[in-house]
């Protein structure tokens, strides 16, 4: 007896060691870079970035809500400190355009920058940018295919399809707007494990399938009054489904953040165009699953096998994430605002033309 005892702790213990490999250490921080590299970075930007802008052609407003509070922070010269009136001293410039403006004035409006402006010509527009609710598309006009290609874009999350250019372009962190959800559209009260956005429009079957589901509830965003605490019911939920690109509504990500929600991205594509994606490991702060496959069913077996030290990890990562996402009246320091001036700080090392003069 006793030595079949030894033999199996030997072997057990043999098992351990060759599978027991070194265990990789928890990430600690929702930072792609060590957090002292962006903090010190974030500083950097702080003391040094500044951004000229040009003229607006004329006065406009933007109608969507994270678009309106960056540019009325980007105008307000007051409490942008990033603001110069010396476009020798700028990193970037900012072209500001009205959100309804046909691709010929676009076009235009380049073609006046390249004629009227000298720092157009420099790096073709590379260390320009421009906000677009849902992005530019590709055009054959020199003008925007310029504009396009070289200018930084920033638009709303998600971009539609085909306008947006990884490693370039930015979405801004969505907003949510004042309109709370009425009430579950499938009258479930008890606190779900799974909780799920959606809009009235756009219900696939894969909603209907979530809807019909014990464990999911799911929440019509479109209901205007506010009746019904979704904060709290988010606040209770484990995960919170976002149906990315069909018909899902992804502006709660934020709260879903902040309020310890672990966030699932639904997709059947590759999710290029995530807000704050060159600061984030999305990977340790969200779920990204498709709809195909094995349906509601794969999907709760794929989050029920995320639980205790990791489910938890994954929730603390995702809180420290949540500062990013908020949205001030005035901006504060790592607020929504001046995450996507840290980003638009990351882009402005830009190959430049040299001027004929500095050749001789
Ligand atoms: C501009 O910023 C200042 C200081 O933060 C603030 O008091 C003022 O209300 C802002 N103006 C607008 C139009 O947002
Ligand atoms: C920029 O280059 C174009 C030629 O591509 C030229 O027509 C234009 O005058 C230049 N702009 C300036 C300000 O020199
Ligand atoms: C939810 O319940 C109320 C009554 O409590 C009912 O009037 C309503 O039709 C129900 N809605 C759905 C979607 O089942």
């Amino acid at each position: 007896m006793a030595t079949n005892h030894l033999s199996l702790l030997l072997l057990l213990s043999l098992f351990l060691t060759s599978t027991y490999v070194q265990p990789k250490p928890l990430p600690t921080s929702p930072y792609l870079s060590p957090s002292t590299v962006f903090f010190s970075d974030y500083q950097k930007m702080f003391d040094n970035f500044r951004i000229y802008m040009y003229t607006p052609p004329i006065s406009f407003a933007f109608t969507t809500p994270s678009e309106s509070l960056f540019y009325t922070h980007l105008l307000n010269i007051s409490s942008n400190p990033f603001f110069t009136q010396n476009p020798n001293e700028a990193n970037l410039f900012f072209i500001p355009f009205p959100p309804d403006l046909s691709p010929r004035k676009i076009s235009r409006l380049v073609r006046d920058l390249r004629v009227n402006s000298p720092f157009w010509n420099r790096s073709l527009g590379a260390d320009h940018f421009y906000l677009s609710r849902g992005g530019i598309g590709f055009a054959s006009d020199r003008n925007i295919l310029e504009l396009k290609k070289n200018a930084v874009q920033i638009s709303c999350f998600p971009a539609t399809p085909g306008n947006f250019i990884p490693h370039k372009d930015i979405t801004l962190p969505p907003l949510t707007t004042s309109n709370h959800p009425r009430e579950p559209l499938n009258n479930k009260t008890s606190s779900p494990t799974f909780l799920g956005f959606t809009k009235k429009l756009g219900q696939s079957s894969f909603i209907k399938e979530l809807e019909g589901d014990p464990e999911f509830l799911i929440v019509d965003v479109d209901d205007d009054a506010s009746e019904f605490d979704l904060g709290e019911i988010i606040a209770s939920s484990k995960f919170c489904l976002f149906l990315y690109g069909t018909g899902g509504d992804v502006s709660w990500l934020g709260e879903a953040l902040r309020l310890g929600c672990v966030p699932v991205l639904i997709s059947d594509r590759p999710i290029q165009d995530l807000p704050l994606m060159d600061v984030l490991k999305w990977s340790e702060i969200a779920v990204f699953v498709g709809t195909s496959g094995g349906g509601i069913g794969e999907l709760k077996g794929l989050l029920g096998g995320i639980g205790g030290e990791r489910y938890d990890r994954m929730r603390g990562l995702g809180v420290t994430a949540a500062q990013h996402f908020v949205w001030n009246d005035s901006p504060q320091p790592f607020d929504a605002f001046h995450m996507v001036m840290y980003q638009l700080w990351l882009r402005r090392h830009v190959i430049r033309y040299a001027r004929r003069e500095e050749w001789v």
